[in-house]
This record gives structure tokens, sequence and C-alpha cells, in this order.
């Protein structure tokens, strides 16, 4: 599991969300991954057009745009990195827009096609998800609901690394923790070899 690609979702590029995937990708690039981060909010790109040019007549999104990059090289990846604050209890815009010009990666026949994704079944999933209210039981569907699409695409695995009650000024006890848990995703997802030693 070498090649990581991280998608911010968050307008704010040192808010919580971004430090955390952050801090799990500086761990996980220490183990040897290779990481390609995208702010999705720098690119220029349109939803999805439901145009399905995709299903009769190409393999692939048809639009042309900032997106484009970045579905192809989700294509590639064997881990992916999703990361949002929530967002009037979702997650953002701009990470929404991904999620539904991933509709291009569906087989034609995806209705009833028992493998439904030309995406290479096996990659494993990383969300990240921060979110205001300290409440847990706030919003906890979110997650949930983006893992099965992906886990319906062939994802096989998946870590959540949840932060509730981190709010524009950052909460530092809260963010510690997480960044502890997105510490542990790492050394859960990629061990050190053994026989190695760390202080
Ligand atoms: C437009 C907007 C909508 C938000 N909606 C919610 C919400 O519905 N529930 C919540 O708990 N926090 C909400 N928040 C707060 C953010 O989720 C929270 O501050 C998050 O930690 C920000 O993450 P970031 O620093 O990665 O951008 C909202 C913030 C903004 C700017």
């Amino acid at each position: 599991m070498k090649n990581i690609v991280c998608l911010l979702g968050s307008p704010r590029p040192d808010g919580n969300s971004a430090a955390i995937a952050g801090r799990f990708l500086d761990a996980a690039a220490k183990r040897g991954a290779s990481v390609r981060t995208f702010m999705l909010n720098e690119l220029k790109y349109r939803g999805c057009q439901g145009c399905y040019v995709c299903k009769h007549h190409l393999d692939r999104c048809v639009l042309e745009d900032g997106l484009t990059q970045v579905l192809d090289a989700v294509r590639d990846a064997d881990l992916l990195v999703l990361a949002s604050p929530v967002y009037y209890g979702d997650i953002t815009s701009q990470l929404k827009g991904f999620i539904d010009r991933s509709f291009s990666y569906l087989v034609p026949d995806y209705m009833t096609n028992p493998r439904p994704c030309r995406l290479a079944p096996g990659k494993k999933l990383v969300f990240v998800l921060t979110q205001g209210h300290p409440d847990e039981s706030q919003y906890a569907d979110v997650f949930p609901r983006y893992n099965a699409f992906l886990t319906w695409y062939g994802f096989d695995g998946h870590h959540l690394i949840r932060s509730c009650g981190l709010s524009r000024q950052t909460d530092a006890e809260a963010l510690d923790v997480a960044m502890k848990l997105a510490e542990e995703t790492a050394d859960l997802m990629f061990p050190e070899p053994k026989g190695s030693w760390r202080p």
C-alpha cells in the first residue's frame, strides 16, 4: 500500500481537517508511502452534469477540468484519504463535487453488475471528519453514508478519524486527541518492519 491520494475538502488550508489529515500523511510518508494531496478548493471544476456519457460512450468523465487529474489519481491510488469539515450536516460542497463525479467510475450496468465499479477493488479508505458540535451523536450518519458507497465501489478497508467540538478557533485539546488518532491509524496501516526500534 504505497500510493496515497488525499483530497482536502475544507477551504481552509490550515484548518482542522487538513492538519489531522496532514499528520496521518506525514506518518505514512515516513514509512515509505508516496503521497499526493489535492486542495479541492483551489481547483476549478463542475459537479456531475448527469449526461451519462460515462455510461454510453466513454469509460471516464467527459468533463475536462480541474477534477480530471483528481479522478485519474484516485484511479491509481492504493489508499484514498478524504478529509472534510461538517458543513450543514454533511461534507463540504468541494468534496461532494468529487463524490458526484465519481459516478464516472461506475460501469454502465452498475445497478445489476456484481462488480459495479471500474476502479480496481481493494483500495483502502481513511476518512477525516471534523465538526464544531461537541456531541458525537450529531452528524454520526455522515461517514457511514459515504462509506457505504465506497464499499460498494470495492474499497475494502476503512478508518474514520473523527473530531467533534473543533470550532474555528481550534480547540487545542480536541485537536491533540485527533492528531494522536491520526498517528495511531498510520501505525496500524503502516506497521514498522519487525525488529526496528523507535524511542
Ligand atoms: C459554512 C459552515 C457550515 C458549518 N456547519 C456545521 C455543522 O452543520 N455542524 C457542525 O458541528 N459544525 C459546522 N461547522 C463548523 C466546522 O465543521 C468546524 O469548525 C470544523 O472543525 C472546521 O474544519 P476545517 O478547519 O477543516 O475547515 C460549519 C462551518 C462552516 C464555515
